[in-house]
């Protein structure tokens, strides 16, 4: 029996070319997917007996927020790397010492995959309560076979066990771990031939990601792990550009990626290889506060010449320890001057392009999941306003209203 949301306020709709469907006096209806919107003469007039009809008040409705970069299948939050950064040590610093990436390594490998399952699932209510529907989650943390399936088993079972969906990326080549310092080159044999095969074959993952940065893994390092990836169906996905200027843009262009992801330290070259290659750029400002960084990526550049964008949480517990996405939108304002409707869309439409999936996601189109919110105002300017707190009122996933 469809459901109907009525007295919406002001509906919007992000488009695929940027621009936006809006309707005031709104109204919904839709099952698990969306059945059409209009005005409430056109639509409440003849809804099939039996609709369950929902009074929005007089609020704000758009698509639920689709989050398309995060690492939530981690063991343990690292809180003294936070106080050890604000005392002046910087990320790499505590890298190189052994910390970052390797010591939430430590701790994964640590825990069975029961257990991970176990810490994730309130993670995953998190997302949920603001206002997210989907997440892109990556591995990253067992860099072994057998820990990084363990991971990717846990994202699927994470993804069974609660409505949010989980769309699984493999970042085996997040770091080299501790046992492969002194032979890199065997650890990205492993990646290449053991895991990605394995992750691929077993279909625990649609994406391949790679941490192309100085001292994690070189462009040609990232190259093959990518190219594995292709070879075996994974669509590339990059962390570029994120603390220094690698090539990792062109590279993304190149390699044909579903989007390129930090580029801080991106180029005009880049940037242009980019729109051109039609690869999405994802905007990650809350790891550059976090970090105690200044450097945002130039997104008023990649607008104004007509790249898309993806604005995403980067959830993770060492670089952004934050699940609130309506918080990216006020920074990516803030700090990259972006408007807020150019925040919205690609907190929507452009997370679900990060993750070829706006054609069933990210928008409010006959046709695509019911994911809606309801928000707690009728002006989606006081989402990022409000910064910090959350202006959700009412989640929707696949048509049904999420109680958490
Ligand atoms: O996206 N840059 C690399 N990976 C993560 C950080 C992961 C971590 O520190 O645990 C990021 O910022
Ligand atoms: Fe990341």
């Amino acid at each position: 029996m469809p459901t109907c949301i009525k007295n919406i306020g002001l509906l919007l709709n992000p488009k695929a070319d940027g621009s936006w469907d809006e309707l005031c006096n709104a109204v919904l209806l839709f099952d698990a997917e969306i059945i059409r919107y209009g005005d409430e003469s056109d639509i409440l007039a003849d809804l099939e007996e039996g609709t369950e009809i929902i009074d929005a008040g007089g609020c704000l409705v758009t698509p639920g927020l689709v989050d398309s970069h995060t690492h939530p299948a981690f063991a343990e939050p690292r809180a003294a790397e936070f106080e050890m950064r604000n005392q002046g040590k910087n990320y790499q610093e505590i890298a190189a010492s052994g910390g970052g990436i390797r010591s939430s390594v430590r701790t994964l490998r640590a825990i069975s995959e029961d257990e991970l399952v176990r810490r994730m699932l309130p993670r995953l209510d998190r997302f949920l309560e603001f206002g997210i529907t989907t997440i892109e989650a990556k591995s990253g943390y067992g860099l072994s076979l057998d820990d990084e399936l363990k991971q990717l088993r846990a994202i699927d079972r994470c993804n069974k066990q609660r409505p949010l969906d989980l769309v699984p990326t493999l970042l085996a080549a997040h770091e080299v771990p501790d046992e492969y310092r002194d032979n890199r080159r065997k650890y990205l044999d492993i990646v290449t031939e053991e895991i990605i095969p394995a992750a691929a074959d077993q279909k625990l993952a649609q994406f391949c990601d790679v941490f192309c940065e100085e001292g994690v893994f070189s462009l040609e390092e990232s190259r093959q792990v990518l190219e594995a990836g292709l070879k075996h169906g994974l669509i590339p996905k990059i962390h570029a550009d994120q603390l220094s200027s690698t090539g990792g843009a062109e590279l993304a262009a190149e390699v044909g990626a579903a989007s390129a992801d930090h580029i801080d330290y991106i180029t005009d070259e880049g940037i242009q290889k980019m729109i051109d290659a039609g690869v999405v750029f994802t905007l990650l400002p809350g790891a550059v506060i976090f970090l105690g960084l200044t450097r945002y990526p130039p997104a008023r550049r990649i607008l104004d010449r007509g790249g898309s964008i993806s604005i995403a949480t980067d959830f993770n517990p060492g670089s952004s320890a934050t699940q609130n996405l309506q918080l990216m939108m006020t920074l990516a304002g803030v700090f990259c001057g972006m408007t807020v409707r150019e925040t919205l869309w690609s907190s929507t439409r452009g997370g679900a392009m990060a993750l070829k999936m706006d054609d069933r996601i990210g928008s409010l189109d006959t046709g695509s999941a019911a994911d809606i919110v309801i928000w707690n105002c009728d002006d989606e300017r006081l989402i990022p306003y409000y910064f910090g707190m959350n202006q959700v009122k009412t989640v929707f996933k696949n048509g049904s209203a999420i109680t958490l």
